[in-house]
C-alpha cells in the first residue's frame, strides 16, 4: 500500500498490487444467488480486514453504506463480525437480507412444494392491480403474468413474513428478466422481440435448487454467530447514531454508469416497492438524472473543481451530473467519519474512467475528501479488476454498455485506507 501524504501528488498511475488480484472463480454459491450490477469481489472483505488487524487495528464490527447485494454482509457473517449495512435501493437491501441467514434445506424444499401446490390450484386467478399495470404488460405475457402472479401469491401466503420469505421473493426476483421479454443481460431496459422468455414455474424451480446449493455449501462452512442487519435507506440522510463501527468498507456507485432504478425496475413493480420505478432515481448517487450547477459547487474539493470544469468545457449537461455525483461522494465521506469508532478505518473501492477525454480521477477526488475530513494514515493501492464488469465499455452517453464499439474503461480499480483518528 502507498501511503498519501500530499493528494497533489497522487495520481493512478500506481503499480499494481498483485497480492490484491484474486480470482472471482471461487466465490460461494450464495453471492451469486441474484445477478447485481458492480459487486465488488468477495474476498476484499475478508482481505482487508485481515490487513488491518496485521497493523494492530481491532474489527469487532463492519458497515457498508452502499451495501448493494449484500457481498460484504456475507462476507462478515463468515468472519463472525457484527454488521451494519445501507442501500437505498430495496432490491439490493431484500437480496443482501436473504444472503445473510443461514437455512434449514428441509425447510426450503417444504415451503417450495406448498408453494407449488398452491399455484396449481388456481385460487389465485383472480386478477388485481398488477395484472393491468402498464409496465408489466410491457415487459410480460399474458401467461407468464399469471404464473407469477400466482408464485408470488403462493410465497405470501405459504411462509410466514421473515427470511423465508425474503429468500423466496429473492428467488422470485432472480427469475423476472429470464421470463420476460428483457433483453438477456443487457444493462439498459431494452426489448428484445425475439426472445422466448422462460416459463415461471420453470425457472423457479431451479433457482431454488441453485439456493438450496448455496445453502448447504454455506452450512458446511459453519459461519459463527454475528449479527447482520440491513437498511433500506439514502446514506445521505441517516442521523448519527449511538453504536458506531470498526471499519467502514464499501464501493460507491459510479458515476453516470447504472441507473440501478431502471434496472431493477422489473422487481420493484413486482414486489410492489413502488408504483413507478422512476421514483427510486431520487437520492441515487450517481444517477444520470442528479444534476447540480457546477456554478454553484462549494464542496472544497480541487480536484473535483478542476474535473467538472474540463468536463464542463465538452459537456455541460455531464459536466451537471459529475458535480452533483462529487458534491454526493463528499457528503459520503461525512456519514463514514461520522459512522466510525475512533481509530476506527474506512475502506473504499473505486475506479477511474473518462469521458470524452476528461480524465474522471474518482480515486484522487476522494482521497481529497478524506484529507479534508481529518482521516489520517491514508493508504491507497490499485489491483485490476478480473470478471467484475460485464461491461467494461461506455457509449456515447457515457453509460456502461456491452458494446465493443465503445469506450473501453475500467481495467483497474483503487482501494483506498483511512484511519479516523482519536480525539
Ligand atoms: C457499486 S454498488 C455496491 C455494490 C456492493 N458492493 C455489492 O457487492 O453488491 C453501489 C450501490 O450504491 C447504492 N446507492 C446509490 N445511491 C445511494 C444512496 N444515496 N444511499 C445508499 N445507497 C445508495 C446503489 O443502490 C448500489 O447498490
Amino acid at each position: 500500500m502507498l501511503r498519501i501524504k500530499n493528494v497533489q501528488h497522487f495520481n493512478g498511475n500506481i503499480e499494481v498490487n498483485d497480492s490484491w488480484n484474486f480470482p472471482e472463480s471461487k466465490e460461494l454459491l450464495m453471492h451469486k444467488i441474484h445477478a447485481y450490477p458492480a459487486k465488488f469481489p468477495a474476498f476484499l472483505t475478508p482481505k482487508i480486514v485481515s490487513y488491518l488487524k496485521e497493523n494492530r487495528a481491532q474489527i469487532n464490527s463492519i458497515g457498508d453504506i452502499f451495501c448493494g447485494c449484500g457481498t460484504s454482509a456475507l462476507e462478515s457473517k463468515l468472519l463472525g463480525i457484527d454488521y451494519l449495512g445501507y442501500d437505498i435501493n430495496p432490491v439490493a437491501t431484500l437480496i443482501a437480507k436473504a444472503k445473510s441467514n443461514v437455512y434449514s434445506t428441509k425447510k426450503i424444499k417444504e415451503l417450495y412444494e406448498e408453494i407449488i401446490k398452491e399455484c396449481n390450484n388456481g385460487k389465485f386467478l383472480t386478477p388485481n392491480k398488477i395484472l393491468f399495470h402498464e409496465r408489466i404488460r410491457y415487459w410480460f405475457n399474458e401467461d407468464n403474468i399469471v404464473k407469477l402472479y400466482r408464485l408470488q401469491k403462493g410465497i405470501y401466503n405459504v411462509c410466514p413474513d421473515g427470511k423465508y420469505r425474503v429468500l423466496f421473493l429473492t428467488a422470485f426476483s432472480n427469475i423476472l428478466k429470464a421470463c420476460s421479454k428483457w433483453l438477456t443481460k443487457s444493462i439498459k431496459p431494452q426489448v428484445d422481440p425475439n426472445k422466448i422468455p422462460l416459463d415461471p414455474y420453470l425457472a423457479f424451480k431451479r433457482q431454488i435448487r441453485f439456493i438450496i446449493e448455496a445453502n448447504e455449501e454455506i452450512k458446511c462452512i459453519q459461519p459463527k454467530n454475528s449479527i447482520i442487519k440491513v437498511k433500506t435507506q439514502n446514506i445521505l440522510n441517516i442521523k448519527p447514531r449511538k453504536n458506531k463501527v470498526d471499519l467502514v468498507i464499501t464501493s460507491p456507485p459510479y458515476v453516470t454508469s447504472y441507473e440501478y432504478a431502471d434496472l431493477h425496475q422489473l422487481s420493484t413493480l413486482w414486489l410492489g416497492f413502488v408504483d413507478d420505478y422512476k421514483e427510486l432515481r431520487k437520492g441515487t448517487i450517481g444517477s444520470e438524472y442528479a444534476k447540480a450547477e457546477h456554478e454553484t459547487f462549494l464542496i472544497n474539493n480541487e480536484t473535483s473543481q478542476t474535473i467538472v470544469k474540463e468536463l464542463f468545457k465538452v459537456d455541460k449537461g455531464k459536466s451537471k451530473s459529475v458535480t452533483k455525483y462529487f458534491y454526493d461522494l463528499d457528503k459520503t465521506v461525512d456519514k463514514t467519519y461520522s459512522l466510525l469508532n475512533e481509530n476506527g478505518y474506512a475502506a473504499f473501492v473505486i475506479g477511474n474512467t473518462s469521458y470524452k477525454g476528461v480524465y474522471i480521477d474518482n480515486a484522487k477526488v476522494l482521497i481529497e475528501s478524506f484529507m479534508n475530513k481529518g482521516f489520517k494514515n491514508i493508504e491507497v493501492t490499485k489491483r485490476k479488476i478480473s470478471s467484475k464488469i460485464l461491461t467494461p465499455y461506455r457509449d456515447k452517453t457515457g453509460k456502461f454498455s456491452n458494446n465493443k464499439k465503445g469506450e473501453k474503461v475500467y481495467s483497474h480499480e483503487f482501494i483506498i485506507i483511512a484511519k479516523k483518528p482519536s480525539r
